[in-house]
This record gives structure tokens, sequence and C-alpha cells, in this order.
């Protein structure tokens, strides 16, 4: 595996590449959910491209920018494990050099659920995203469907701005009792990490109630809210909103529709989301 962290020797080593080049966006802390995603790129590719780049244009100003879990040595031997070829560990100045103004704004998919809480955050996300993309230039990138909204606003920014790459999304990856898996887990104490299966057995329980016919939405977020409400935490959002829009329904769910929540739990703010009108996955089944 290569490490490079310049521009120029990244697009030196992707241009010997030859063939479809898959690409996996990180932050670093690598989990069982980075590796899912590196896995789909492989097979959806003849090459893995992974990056670790803690970017600061998506953390709101005093934020956990700082206090964001780092394991270079780690993340590099994970990499390696996964059959990455490639990776990529920009260097911060240089991906913002001095002066550095332009940004691509992320529009309408950008107004709900976290991005009405987190200003500027996915701004941030696009902006980062697609300077890694013309950087990297794959031909497939993958996301978690953990974060719902992000992968909804890189697949329409990639359509609006012509980017030709295949979106790829990856069901979330789970602890035993249903924990998403997040970076940010770590944050948790082991009493707060014992709470926090309510947030996703809030989410079953919403599943139940649409699976028994429950249409109403209110009623649905209800049952999610009481539920998670036994995690103790702050409830940022209990939202139930359509796939597409990401738009909340006004009185009635729609034959497709998401789920989604974030709760702030100790230092931690963790989010979830679970499509209530597909099966319940395997691991929240039980
Ligand atoms: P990060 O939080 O490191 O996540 C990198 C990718 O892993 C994202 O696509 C995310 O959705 C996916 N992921 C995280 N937890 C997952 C889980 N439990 N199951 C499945 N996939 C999971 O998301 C970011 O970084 C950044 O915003 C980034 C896209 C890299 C831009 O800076």
């Amino acid at each position: 595996m290569k490490i490079v962290t310049t521009i120029d020797e990244l697009r030196r080593e992707r241009r010997a590449l030859k063939g479809r080049v898959a690409f996996v966006p990180t932050m670093g802390f690598l989990h069982e959910g980075h590796r899912e995603l590196m896995r789909r790129g492989r097979e959806a590719a003849d090459h893995l491209v992974v990056s670790i780049f803690v970017n600061p244009r998506q953390f709101e100003p005093g934020a956990d920018l700082d206090a964001y879990p780092r394991d270079p040595e780690g993340d590099r031997a994970v990499c390696e494990a996964e059959g990455c070829e490639l990776l990529y560990m920009p260097d911060r100045d240089e991906m913002y050099p001095r002066g550095y103004t332009t940004v691509v704004a992320v529009g309408e998919l950008g107004e709900n659920l976290c991005g009405s809480r987190r200003p500027g955050h996915f701004e941030g996300v696009t902006t980062v995203v697609a300077k890694l993309f013309h950087q990297v230039s794959p031909d497939v990138a993958v996301f978690g469907q953990k974060d719902r909204q992000q992968l909804a606003i890189v697949r329409r920014m990639v359509r609006d701005l012509d980017f030709p790459i295949e979106i790829v999304g990856v069901p979330t990856v789970r602890e035993p009792d249903g924990l998403a898996l997040s970076s940010r887990n770590r944050y948790l104490t082991d009493d707060e990490r014992a709470r926090a299966v309510w947030l996703s057995r809030g989410l079953v329980a919403a599943h139940q109630a649409y699976s028994a016919g429950e249409r109403g939405s209110e009623a649905l977020v209800e049952v999610a809210r009481e539920v998670v409400a036994g995690a103790g935490g702050d409830i940022d959002y209990v939202e139930c909103v359509d796939p597409d829009t990401l738009r909340p329904f006004e009185e009635t769910a729609g034959p497709a529709a998401v789920m989604a929540l974030a709760v702030r739990i100790g230092s931690a703010r963790l989010i979830d989301n679970l499509r209530l009108d597909e099966p319940l996955p395997e691991e929240l089944r039980r």
C-alpha cells in the first residue's frame, strides 16, 4: 500500500492505476463500518483508494475538531488489511491554503435534520468531497447510509455538478445490540454506552408501528421518541422524513419513509436512521 500526502503524489500514483478505481473518503479512527465500505469498494472496482482527513470545515467553531479521535497507525493497518492500494492523508494547509474561499453550496437537502442543527456542516462536507473527487478522480465512491443525509447530498451534488462518479450507499453496520458503529461512540462512558442502545430500539419500535399500519407521522415519531427517551440523552430531533427530499411528512408518512434521529449522550452526538418501508435488517431483529 502506498501512502501519499500531497496532491502531486496522489495524482502520480492514481494515474498508475489501470481499470476502475473505487474511493472511500473517511475521517479516520476506522471501524467495521468503514471496513465494510472498503470491501464494497473492492467488489465494485479493480483498485481501492482510501482517504483519511479530519475536515475542519465540517466542524462548527468550538466543536469537537481537536478532540476528534485519531489513530493513524491503526488506520494504516486497517486499510492495508482491506486491500487498499493507495492511502491519501492530505495535509490541511494544502487542502485549504491561505486565502481559501470557494465552497459548494448544498441547497434544500441541507436544510432539514442535521442541516438545521449544524450550520455550515454539510457545506463543509460537499466542499471537501468535491475537492477529494477532483483530486482522486475515482470511478466509484462509497458512502454509508448511517449518514443518510450526507449520502443524499453527495448523490445530488454528483448529479448537479456532473461528476462522472457512481455513488454506492452501504447499509449501516451495527454492534450486536443494535448501536450504529461510529467513531464518536468512543466518547461514551460505559453507562452511556449501555443507554445508547435505546436509539436503535426507538427506530425498531417505529418500524413495528409502521409495519402494523400506522401512517400518522406524528404518531410514528412519538413511538420512537418514547423509546429513545430511555437513553436519558438530550434529543436533538426525531423525525419521520421522505427518503428522497428528507423533508418531514406533515401528517401522513408515505409509502417510503425514514425515521431519523440525533441524540446527545454525554459529550457525544449520535445519529441513526432506518427505512420504515423496508424489511428490518437482521441485526435489529433481536
Ligand atoms: P466518517 O464519519 O469517517 O465516515 C466515513 C464513511 O463511513 C461515511 O460514508 C459514513 O457514512 C460511513 N460510516 C460511518 N459509520 C458507518 C456505519 N456504522 N455503517 C456504515 N457506514 C458507516 O462521513 C465522514 O467521515 C465525512 O463526512 C467525509 C465523507 C469523509 C467527508 O469529510
